[in-house]
């Protein structure tokens, strides 16, 4: 294209949204459709999701641009467009993309139009994106969490000037929907009801990356639902860091989003213990369309770290919370998140941590090991917590977790159970496996017409965290 081609169709464009967004998708469509028509064969594209649901869904979205643009999606990395959806809470999970890239380079170097791409939560931080500036002179493309419904528009820049081309964006300018996205699953389906979070955790980079908290309209999550649930979609998810500060009630939006025809399974996620509140708990109690599963992070059990992690609870309040929701719905599963080697926790402080998961004999629960993350309150905390430290507590952890986890599975055997089916068993031939309102899963011998169907199975053996069954008639 030239440079007087080029100016023309920016002068075009629209500029507001998501008109822009669809005349970049046009114009994409082109230029891919003539690559294809120049190498006699499809283009393809490969999006690899690192983090939470959060980037789970926003991978539906990038993935559902790129599928309209006209590439062929594909698992395997050596794709013409490769895309890292990156997430940044640990610092493992940096460590792993940066490995990842060196691999890529060799890729590019046997097909050197592939274009690399990253986004996500990693690439709002500034020293990660002087870094691959540096050092990955391979990567084509870096956008953040911000700007991910500009995708069309970005590859349009790097189709067109054929430079590495970075748009990081400081914060939210506007949240741009209706775009087309594309579903990994066609039953269920994760919702944002709001984002980014504004709690600062003093350990968490989450609010640093992914901006101030911003809560959906509940019409607009409520028009979405209901056109997931037209096109097939049984189960939603509402997805949120912190689902109880949403601004317009989520008891009520959870209810109303069950009532929608077609939704038979309504989850959410995730909960901050410091404001559950009553009408929460009561709204769960009274309607079985939702799940009965609450994750709930507790982070510490000792009164004092939690102070110093800002979670405005402490070791009573918790446990005072676990005991209430045990008894208003006893059928609810509790599961949680936990870190050990905060700054400055001594031994006596972990105590607390094993007392509590004890106490509330945690159906399950993500354990990690605490992350230095630069810029937030707690790296600049003293006594940082020796590795060695950090990984006994984790492994006596562990140990008490399973044992919790195995006394909460066991509860359930011989009982019948409605769970949705979703996908085939990746170990054993012909079972397949389902997920409990619980969150559980069950695995079991049947066809899979099944999948996407909500089933009744009779769990007849605990395995820990799973289960094994066999389909009711
Ligand atoms: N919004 C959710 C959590 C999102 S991050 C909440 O508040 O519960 C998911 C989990 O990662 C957190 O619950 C925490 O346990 C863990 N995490 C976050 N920052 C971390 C860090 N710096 N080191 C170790 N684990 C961390
Ligand atoms: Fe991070 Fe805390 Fe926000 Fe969760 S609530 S995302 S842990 S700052
Ligand atoms: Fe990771 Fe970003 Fe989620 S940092 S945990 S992907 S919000």
């Amino acid at each position: 294209m030239t440079f007087e081609e080029r100016t023309a169709i920016l002068n075009q464009a629209p500029t507001e949204e998501p008109a822009r967004q669809f005349f970049f998708i046009e114009r994409m469509k082109e230029i891919i459709a003539e690559k294809e028509a120049e190498k006699g064969r499809a283009l393809t594209a490969c999006v690899n999701t690192f983090g939470c649901q959060m980037n789970a869904k926003d991978s539906e979205k990038l993935i559902g641009i790129l599928k309209q643009i006209g590439y062929q999606e594909q698992t395997s990395e050596d794709a013409d467009f490769v895309l890292y959806n990156t997430c940044t809470v640990r610092e493992h999970a940096n460590v792993r993309v940066y490995g990842r890239l060196g691999v890529l380079k060799k890729y590019k170097d046997e097909n050197p139009d592939m274009i690399i791409a990253l986004c996500g939560c990693m690439m709002q931080e500034e020293e990660v994106v002087a870094k691959i500036k540096q050092s990955y002179r391979h990567v084509d493309l870096i956008f953040g969490t911000h700007n991910i419904y500009k995708l069309a528009e970005l590859l349009f820049h790097r189709f067109t000037e054929e430079t590495m081309q970075v748009e990081i964006m400081e914060k939210a300018e506007q949240t741009v929907e209706n775009l087309p996205a594309e579903r990994k699953f066609k039953f269920k389906c994760g919702v944002n009801i709001m984002y980014g979070c504004n709690n600062f955790c003093s350990y968490c980079i989450v609010p640093y990356v992914r901006g101030r908290e911003r809560s959906r309209l509940p019409e607009d999550v409520l028009a979405e639902t209901k056109r997931l649930a037209e096109d097939g979609v049984k189960e939603v998810m509402l997805l949120g860091q912190n689902v109880n500060s949403y601004a317009y009630n989520f008891p009520e939006l959870l209810q109303k989003v069950s009532e929608i025809p077609g939704i038979e399974h309504v989850r959410f996620m995730t909960s901050h213990p410091k404001d559950l509140s009553d009408a929460l708990i009561e709204t769960i109690k009274n309607n079985d369309k939702i799940s009965r599963h609450i994750h709930l992070p507790l982070q510490s059990g000792s009164s004092r770290i939690l102070k110093e992690m800002n979670r405005h609870y402490n070791k009573e309040d918790y446990l005072a919370l676990a005991e209430k929701i045990r008894k208003e719905i006893p059928d609810a599963s509790i599961t949680t998140d936990i870190i050990v080697g905060f700054p400055g926790e001594t031994e006596e402080d972990f105590l607390d941590t094993l007392d509590v998961v004890k106490k509330v004999c945690f159906d399950s629960a993500f354990t990690f090991i605490y992350s230095k993350r630069t810029g937030t309150r707690a790296a600049s905390m003293p006594d940082q917590v020796p590795k060695r430290v950090s990984q006994e507590r984790l492994d006596r952890l562990l140990k008490v977790v399973a044992e919790t986890a195995s006394t909460r599975t066991g509860r359930l055997v011989g009982t019948v159970q409605k769970a949705l089916v979703e996908e085939e068993n990746s170990k054993i031939d012909g079972y397949l496996t389902a997920r409990l309102s619980g969150n559980s899963v069950v695995h079991f011998k049947g066809p899979k017409e099944l999948i996407g169907c909500f089933v009744n199975v009779r769990l007849n053996e605990a395995k820990g965290f799973y289960y094994i069954g066999e389909l009711e008639e």
